[in-house]
């Protein structure tokens, strides 16, 4: 049985990944310090798979305390979830993002070397690719840019990766690029559930569907897309999860740094996804057309191919389910 330690594993993305590990019979160790995150998320967990994963509210960047989880838990390898993940925020308090994204990942690597742990998994994002590439992005093309203080930490964390495996050659790094994880868990037990007003579209909407807030406003109708709307790719969050454990089984007889998307490869409109909400969920949300939001770009996806060869991953959810799964969770946070 392998040891995975899961950094960030009551979050979002971390806790369905905690959830489809223990279904296929891995040990996940959890390391979260609840900065974004609930300890009932565990108790979730626990409830969906009947499996209480080991959990350590630590943070990543106290070098005694990770010291202390490697000592007790023999780990094989390492999924490095933890991060703050808020583009806006981090660009009005740039140092946090940059104190605790990369000394997390710094201080976890150092401690992975004394332990002798040379398998890491890393979520990156689509955003290193920056705003100066075409559609569909491709992991061979320039990804040294990004657009904010948070877009600029996973380029310099891909960066601190490379660098590493050039003077270690018998390391293995996956950085994995997400593009836009939507949806839930289908228990409707996990899911993204932000403290404050949503930024991101599927929370907001979610927001909107239980009567929290008023409306959507869709920032911008008149790009250079079909319906003049941004278009994104937005994947399933258990398709995601799911490519964390192709990674990992990748990574394990292999050596070298290798970049890789995870998307399905379409491009879907902020309109197309009210309007898959609405039929998913027999309803009709309302929304506003607003001004555009400041940095955003008109469109992008993945081109998925590179996951599809190397991993044996693509993803398989439709975007009703995404929508259906993701209203199904929010309803029940909204009934709290
Ligand atoms: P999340 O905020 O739900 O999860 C991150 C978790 O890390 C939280 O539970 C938080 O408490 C924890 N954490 C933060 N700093 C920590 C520290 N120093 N030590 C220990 N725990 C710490 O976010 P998510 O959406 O699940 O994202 C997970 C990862 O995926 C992040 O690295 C994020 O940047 C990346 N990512 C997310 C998206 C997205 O759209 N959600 C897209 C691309 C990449
Ligand atoms: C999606 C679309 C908005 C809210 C961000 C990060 C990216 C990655 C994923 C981590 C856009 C529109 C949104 C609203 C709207 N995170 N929108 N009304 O901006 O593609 O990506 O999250 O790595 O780095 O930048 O996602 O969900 O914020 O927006 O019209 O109230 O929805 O304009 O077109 P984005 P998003």
């Amino acid at each position: 049985m392998m040891n995975v330690l899961v950094t960030g594993g009551a979050g979002y993305i971390g806790s369905h990944t905690v959830v489809e590990l223990i279904n296929a019979g891995y040990e996940p160790i959890v390391v979260d310090d609840l900065s974004n995150a609930k300890e009932d998320v565990i108790d979730r967990i626990e409830i969906i798979t009947g499996k209480r994963p080991v959990f350590y509210k630590v943070d990543c960047k106290d070098k005694e305390a990770m010291r202390k989880v490697f000592s007790d838990n023999k780990i094989d390898s390492v999924i490095h979830f933890a991060a703050y993940k808020a583009v806006g925020e981090s660009v009005r308090i740039p140092l946090e993002y940059y104190r605790n994204n990369i000394d997390s990942t710094l201080t976890l690597m150092e401690v992975m070397e004394e332990f002798g742990c040379k398998k890491f998994v890393f979520s990156s994002s689509a955003t290193v690719y920056g705003p100066n590439n075409p559609y569909p992005y491709k992991e061979d093309m320039k990804a040294i840019e990004s657009s904010s203080p948070y877009g600029w930490t996973k380029v310099m964390i891909e960066r601190i990766l490379t660098d590493y495996v050039t003077a270690h050659p018998d390391y293995c790094a996956i950085l994995l690029r997400y593009f836009n994880p939507i949806g839930s868990h289908e228990s409707g037990l996990l899911g993204d559930d932000p403290n404050g007003i949503p930024n991101n579209l599927m929370p907001y909407i979610s927001r909107v569907a239980a009567g929290q807030l008023e409306k959507l406003t869709i920032y911008g109708d008149d790009y250079p897309t079909p319906d003049g709307t941004c278009q994104r790719d937005y994947l399933h969050v258990v398709d995601l999860a799911i490519g964390h454990l192709k990674a990992l089984e990748y990574a394990e007889n292999k050596e070298g740094v290798e970049a890789i998307n995870l998307g399905t490869g379409n491009g879907v409109s902020v309109m197309e996804l009210v309007h898959a909400f609405d039929k998913a969920n027999d309803m009709e949300l309302p929304y506003v057309i607003g001004p555009r939001r400041d940095g955003d770009l008109p469109a992008f996806w993945a081109d998925a191919e590179k996951a599809k060869t190397l991993l044996g991953w693509e993803a398989t959810h439709s975007v009703e389910d995404m929508c259906r799964s993701a209203w199904k969770f929010a309803k029940k946070a909204s009934e709290k």
